[in-house]
Order: C-alpha cells, then sequence, then structure tokens
C-alpha cells in the first residue's frame, strides 16, 4: 500500500490545490472532511489541516479535534490550519476586517529548520487571510515573518510533541508562492519521510491488481462513451479481467459527425470486448417534439437505460454472470466538500444514468474515483491509449441534443454535425485544439437573411463555442485568432447548406453556462 497523506479540509478554494501538488510528488493524498478523521493506519504518513473562509474566532468556526491528530503523525497547519492550531493551543489569533491578500516577501529567522531547507532567505508567498496570528503559543518558536505579518511560520518545539507540527499563515499550494512546492517537498518526502513511489505505473499495477482480486470470475458491464474517463477506466479493467469486461457503446443519434464508427474502431484497436448499438431511432423518437432543455436531458438518460437494459438482457440470455457495473467516475465527483454556507456536507455528482446501478441490480466498480482529470490521462498514457483518445475534448452526455437548441431531429443534426466537424477539424489544422479545453458547435433556433450570389437566404445561425478552463467549473472564453474564426465562418457558410449566419460566443462562465442548454 502506497504512503498516503491526508487533508483535512475546512472549506479552502485551495484544498484541492493541496492534494494535487503533494501528488505531483509521487505521494497519494486524500481529502477528507475536517470533522470525518479516518482510522490512522500505518498508510498515513503526515496531515495537512487546509485553510477555510471562516474564522477560527467566530461562532462559525469549524472545530477538529487536536488531540486525535497532534502529535500522533507530522502535522503542518495552513493559513486556517495554522490559526487553528495557534488559537486551540494557547497562542493568540486577532480578528480582522481587513483581509491581507496577494504576495508577500517570507523573510526567514530561522537558519536550518527542515521545512524551509532550499528556500532562499527571503521568498515571495501568497497570502489570503483575514484574522492575524498575534502570538503563537508557548511551546511554539517562530520561523519566519513577513512585511506586514510577524507571524507567518511557526513549529512546535522540539520536546513538545512525539511529531513535528508545522504552521504556515501563507498557501504553499498556490504558484505564486514560488518556494511553496519545496516546502511541500521538505514536509512531505523529508519530514513525513514518504517514499514517493505513487507513479501511474504504480498505480496501475496496484490497481489492476485490486480489480482482480474484488471481481474474481465475475463480469462487468460497462457503457463506453468514447471520451477519456470511461476509456481508461475500461482499459483498466480489460487489464485485470480481459473478456470478462462487457462494454457497449450506443449511437444515440447526438454524436459529432463520424465519431461511432470512429471511437468503435479505436476501442477494437485497444483489443476490448466492446459491442456497438445502434439506438439512434429509439432517442429520436423519446426526444420528438421535446423543447425544454431538461426535459431532453430526462429523455436521453431514460433512453439509455433502456438500451442499456435491453442489452444486458440479451447477454444474461447469453448466459453471463453480470455482478458489476463499470463506471469512469473521478475524484472531484467523490470529494464530499465542505459548505462555505455552514459545515453541513454536499456531495457532487454527475451523471447521466442515475438509476441503472438498482434497476439492474449490479455492483458498482469505479478504478478511477481516487485520480484527478490529469492523473487520469497519465495513467492512460501509461496504458498505452492513443493520444488522440487522452486528449479529447469533454463532450456531455447528452450530447448535440443540448447543442441543438429547441426540438431535436435527424435532419437539424446532420446540419449541425457538418458544421461541428468544420470548426473541430480547423482547431486540430491549426495546431489550436490542444489550447482550448473544450469547443462545440451550437445551432440556434432561429433564422436570418442573408444572401448567396444573387439570391436572398433566410437560414440558421451556428455559434462557436471554446473556454479555456481547469475543471469546466469556470470558464473564460478562448481568444480565438480573427484569421482563424474567419476560415471556419466562411468555410461553414459555404459549405454547410442551410446555414448563413456564424457567430463567436463570448461569455464567461459565470454568469453563463459552458453549454447553452
Ligand atoms: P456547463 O454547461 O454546466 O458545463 O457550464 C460544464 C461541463 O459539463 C458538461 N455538461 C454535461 N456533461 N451531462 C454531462 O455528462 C450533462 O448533462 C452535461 N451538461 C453539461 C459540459 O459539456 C461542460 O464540460
Amino acid at each position: 500500500m502506497s504512503d498516503k497523506i491526508l487533508i483535512l479540509d475546512f472549506g479552502s478554494q485551495y484544498t484541492q490545490l493541496i492534494a494535487r501538488r503533494v501528488r505531483e510528488l509521487n505521494v497519494y493524498s486524500e481529502i477528507v472532511p475536517f470533522n470525518k478523521i479516518p482510522q490512522l493506519d500505518d498508510s498515513y504518513k503526515g496531515i495537512i489541516l487546509s485553510g477555510s473562509p471562516f474564522s477560527v474566532t467566530d461562532d462559525r468556526a469549524l472545530h477538529v479535534d487536536l488531540e486525535k491528530i497532534v502529535g500522533h503523525l507530522p502535522l503542518l497547519g495552513v493559513c486556517y490550519g495554522a490559526q487553528y492550531i495557534a488559537h486551540s493551543l494557547g497562542g493568540k489569533v486577532q480578528a480582522s476586517n481587513k483581509r491581507e491578500y496577494g504576495k508577500a516577501l517570507l523573510s526567514r529567522q530561522y537558519q536550518d529548520d527542515p521545512l524551509l531547507h532550499d528556500i532562499p532567505e527571503s521568498s515571495q508567498v501568497w497570502m489570503s487571510h483575514g484574522d492575524t496570528i498575534m502570538e503563537i503559543p508557548g511551546n511554539f518558536e517562530l520561523l519566519a515573518g513577513t512585511e506586514s505579518v510577524d507571524v507567518a511560520a511557526f513549529r512546535a518545539k522540539s520536546d513538545a510533541y512525539p511529531h513535528p507540527v508545522y504552521c504556515i499563515q501563507f498557501h504553499p499550494e498556490v504558484t505564486h508562492s514560488l518556494h511553496g512546492k519545496t516546502l511541500l517537498k521538505n514536509f512531505v518526502l523529508d519530514i513525513c519521510g514518504c517514499s514517493g513511489d505513487w507513479t501511474p505505473a504504480a498505480f496501475v499495477e496496484q490497481t489492476v491488481a485490486e480489480l482482480r482480486e474484488t471481481i474474481g470470475e465475475e463480469h462487468v458491464l460497462m457503457g463506453l462513451s468514447g471520451g477519456v474517463d470511461s476509456t481508461v477506466a475500461a482499459m483498466l479493467l480489460h487489464q485485470a479481467i480481459g473478456g470478462n469486461l462487457v462494454c457497449f457503446f450506443v449511437d444515440n443519434g447526438l454524436l459529432r459527425k463520424n465519431e461511432f464508427a470512429d471511437v468503435l474502431h479505436s476501442y477494437k484497436d485497444l483489443g476490448l470486448n466492446i459491442v456497438g448499438v445502434d439506438a439512434q431511432k429509439q432517442f429520436y423518437d423519446a426526444l420528438a417534439g421535446l423543447t425544454d432543455p431538461e426535459l431532453k436531458r430526462k429523455a436521453i438518460g431514460r433512453t439509455f437505460i433502456e438500451v442499456f437494459e435491453e442489452e444486458a438482457h440479451l447477454l444474461e440470455a447469453k448466459d453471463k454472470d453480470i455482478k458489476w457495473l463499470g463506471q469512469g467516475t473521478i475524484y472531484p465527483d467523490v470529494i464530499e466538500s465542505v459548505s462555505v454556507h455552514g459545515p453541513s456536507v454536499t456531495i457532487k455528482s454527475h451523471h447521466n444514468v442515475g438509476g441503472l446501478p438498482e434497476k439492474l441490480k449490479l455492483k458498482i466498480i469505479e478504478p478511477l474515483r481516487m485520480l484527478f482529470k490529469d492523473e487520469v490521462r497519465k495513467v492512460g498514457k501509461e496504458l498505452n491509449i492513443p493520444q488522440n483518445i487522452l486528449s479529447r475534448h469533454p463532450f456531455p452526455g447528452p450530447g448535440l441534443g443540448i447543442r441543438i437548441l429547441g426540438d431535436i431531429t435527424p435532419d437539424k443534426v446532420k446540419l449541425l454535425q457538418e458544421a461541428d466537424a468544420i470548426y473541430i477539424d480547423n482547431l486540430k489544422h491549426f495546431g489550436l485544439y490542444d489550447e482550448v479545453w473544450q469547443a462545440g458547435t451550437i445551432l440556434l433556433p432561429i433564422q436570418s437573411v442573408g444572401v448567396m450570389g444573387d439570391e436572398r437566404t433566410y437560414e440558421q445561425a451556428v455559434a462557436l463555442r471554446a473556454v479555456n478552463s481547469l475543471d469546466g467549473m469556470t470558464a473564460e472564453w478562448s481568444p480565438l485568432p480573427y484569421d482563424f474564426l474567419a476560415k471556419v465562418s466562411s468555410e461553414i457558410i459555404n459549405n454547410v447548406k442551410g446555414i448563413n449566419r456564424v457567430v463567436y460566443d463570448i461569455s464567461t462562465k459565470p454568469p453563463s453556462t459552458i453549454e447553452w442548454e
């Protein structure tokens, strides 16, 4: 079992970033709400307390049982974590209504501390705090301050506890803390003694062995979408149980141009036991006449479950002992987030096939549930999945169904597929595909007047959308070059009969969303 760092989350916007920075050191890290400390078995090597939007001096302060952690394992309190330790162990924290936000210069006062090893005398750090630590507890000593706060880093005296306790007011996980990575490396590798052997290859080896052990001789069913997550999850299962993994790839009539044939072909090349299911008509029938986005989403989700059930029953008839449903769920979907509106816990979930496992009485297996998206791609590379699959843009489960505004007909799907293929091919041709996080074309439910040769036209309009984002939660519109947009626009209008106008969407999320429906 790999070494682990436990991250107790107090609701900071940077908690996930701490986890990623630790993982970049090839050490597995796990985020858990502040009030759900797990049993600390031997695999845990250290604990980090995150920041928080709350104040330790406030009624709404989030409380953690320090007795359970201080001295049990090496501990690092970041921002709120540091203030909480100071406040609880006899120091003094002062509430302030002025936030210190931005860059500051950290100056070291103590030369040979292991946490600050290899960090210059004076180094830039990122601050984001309201409260100020005025006094550190009696059994602690000061390590560093900045020009505006005396207490920026401190530690428990060496004889105070069986394991080191460190506290820092700044955020080492943010890139503006120029030596933050060094500090985290010092803590995780040197102070906690983690071995740093959690590599993509190690993950594959360990996961495949675990999957084999858990699943045994039973069969797993999995619906693939052509996206990165489900493909990587399927390949891990394939390595573990080979032909006992049965995959479906459903043509719902809402995929991109040629997507069904191309993706099915790649899956077969990868050696997957895959069944292509043409269910276009079933989806179009279910969508006929629907215009409300949520009703369309529901109809697509429902039809997907119906198709899946039919196929699963066909397999059952062939005497396959199917007990599991494989899913490509990833870490951001399973982290329990600490709500900033109070200590309640909410779980974010984004499934298009909710209800399926219960209906089919299947157990769920999710080989990627502990990985971030970029880690999924690294694992995919390790599994030799081709780059064109790993670098694919995210594509929504309901597909073009939520990019055709209003009701859906096969003709509208064809029109949009043609325009979208021109856009995406050009993005690739101009070397821009990998520069944007997601791109797509939207068929608008309006017609406008144009002129083609000597003729007046009255045809439809499409909007092009491209965004830069990290995780889809927020997004900026991508500043695509004018010559590129000009080429795509004229190519669409000249080649796709039925479209005479192209616009570019320059809305950010929030307040807009990435998809139009
Ligand atoms: P929005 O439109 O909410 O999209 O800004 C954020 C990300 O989620 C994708 N998306 C979906 N994915 N089922 C999915 O699997 C859906 O119903 C759905 N709606 C939006 C969207 O493409 C973007 O990546």
